[in-house]
């Protein structure tokens, strides 16, 4: 198999795909494994782990994980005879089903909450020629009008993570980071550090590692941890939020559909889940870039602060995790370069240069 050509090219005996569907793929997955020594060492001496890495899921074509689970929903919908797909979204969902139906010349209808969903992912989607259906509410509202338009009409297929093609398509992350971890020389068990909005990411990084140990590929299933948005945190807090915020648009969700799989899949591996601020949220993604040159969206930033936050040891039992640990980033920075230049300015542009920032815009702006 040559490099790149996606993930069911490089996993089928691991997929359920038709056996006679061709792949439909944009050469997904494969995405680097990036040790992290300059961020290791903002962890406190005596609470680090042997070594950080951060998987660059901002690195697919669609600059999110997301395509890892649409070629699987388009690849099966097409060879099943499908013309047209929905799904509610946050954005990269849309962004990534836009793009793969187009490839595949279907229609792809995207419900999405009116102001809750960043530039740069409602540029793609519309660039990729989807329609847009713009509800008042949350994510969780979005999903809730899909689930019901999908019921009165069955042609539509549902590709959120409520489709089951979409996990097996995620799961092969967790294949990936046991295979590079494995190439470096790196056996010990790992801790997984993940954003968690729905809960269905987390769930197929949990079947991908147990198909793995199953298959007696990988000793000790790594430990999950979830990390949530201080306001948009049920799992964290045990019950559902009505309106969920925080300035992470991909994981600001009340409702997670895979909630309690979730927290399977954390209890089943002895990580946890836990919440960090808006605040820590940004100053993880500063870090990362500052310290690693990686731009990820504030979202995939959390599962960042979450390690920072479990670094600090600020609640009893928050033992640092043994072995290596993977932060999962989720997206890319591009999708979303409003809240990182809102969150520039706010720090009164700290060892950049707000001036020239301004002076930019100013100018993009106004050519005279
Ligand atoms: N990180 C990013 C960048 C996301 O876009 C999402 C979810 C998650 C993490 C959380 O994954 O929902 O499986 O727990 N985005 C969805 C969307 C909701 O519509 O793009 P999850």
């Amino acid at each position: 198999v040559l490099p790149r050509q996606g993930i069911i090219a490089r996993y089928r005996d691991w997929l359920p795909v038709p056996p006679e569907a061709e792949p439909l793929t944009l050469g997904e997955g494969d995405t680097p494994l990036i040790r992290a020594d300059r961020l290791l060492e903002e962890l406190p001496r005596d609470r680090r782990p042997p070594a950080v890495f951060l998987k660059f899921e901002g690195a697919n074509p669609t600059g999110s994980f997301k395509d890892r689970g649409m070629t699987m929903a388009l690849t099966c919908a097409r060879a099943r005879g499908a013309q047209a797909v929905i799904c509610a979204s946050t954005g990269n969902t849309a962004a990534a089903a836009a793009a793969y139906a187009a490839r595949a010349g279907m229609d792809c209808w995207l419900v999405l909450p009116a102001g809750g969903v960043a530039a740069g992912k409602v540029g793609q989607a519309v660039a990729c020629g989807a329609r847009i259906l713009p509800v008042r509410g949350s994510f969780d509202d979005a999903l809730a009008a899909v689930r019901q338009v999908v019921a009165e009409r069955p042609e539509l297929v549902l590709v959120n993570s409520l489709n089951p093609d979409r996990l097996e398509g995620q799961k092969t992350a967790a294949f990936e980071v046991v295979d590079q971890l494995a190439a470096i020389g790196l056996d010990e068990r790992a801790a997984v550090f993940l954003p968690v909005g729905n809960g269905g990411n987390i769930t197929a990084y949990h079947m991908g590692f147990r198909a793995y140990a199953a298959a007696g590929r990988l000793g000790r299933v790594p430990r999950l941890y979830g990390v949530q948005a201080e306001g948009a945190a049920p799992l964290v807090r045990g019950r559902p939020v009505d309106r969920p915020q925080t300035l992470a648009s991909a994981i600001r969700i009340g409702r997670p559909v895979y909630g309690e799989k979730a927290l399977a899949a954390v209890r089943d591996t002895g990580g946890r889940v836990l919440a960090v601020s808006d605040e820590e949220i940004l100053a993880a993604q500063r870090l990362l870039a500052r310290l690693e040159g990686v731009f990820a969206e504030p979202a995939s930033a959390a599962s960042v602060a979450g390690l920072l936050k479990l670094a600090r040891g600020d609640e009893p039992g928050w033992e640092v995790p043994e072995g290596p640990v993977v932060c999962v980033l989720t997206g890319h920075g591009l999708k979303d370069v409003d809240t990182a230049l809102r969150a520039a300015r706010a720090s009164g542009g700290e060892g950049g240069d707000l001036e020239a920032l301004e002076a930019l815009e100013a100018r993009a702006l106004d050519p005279e």
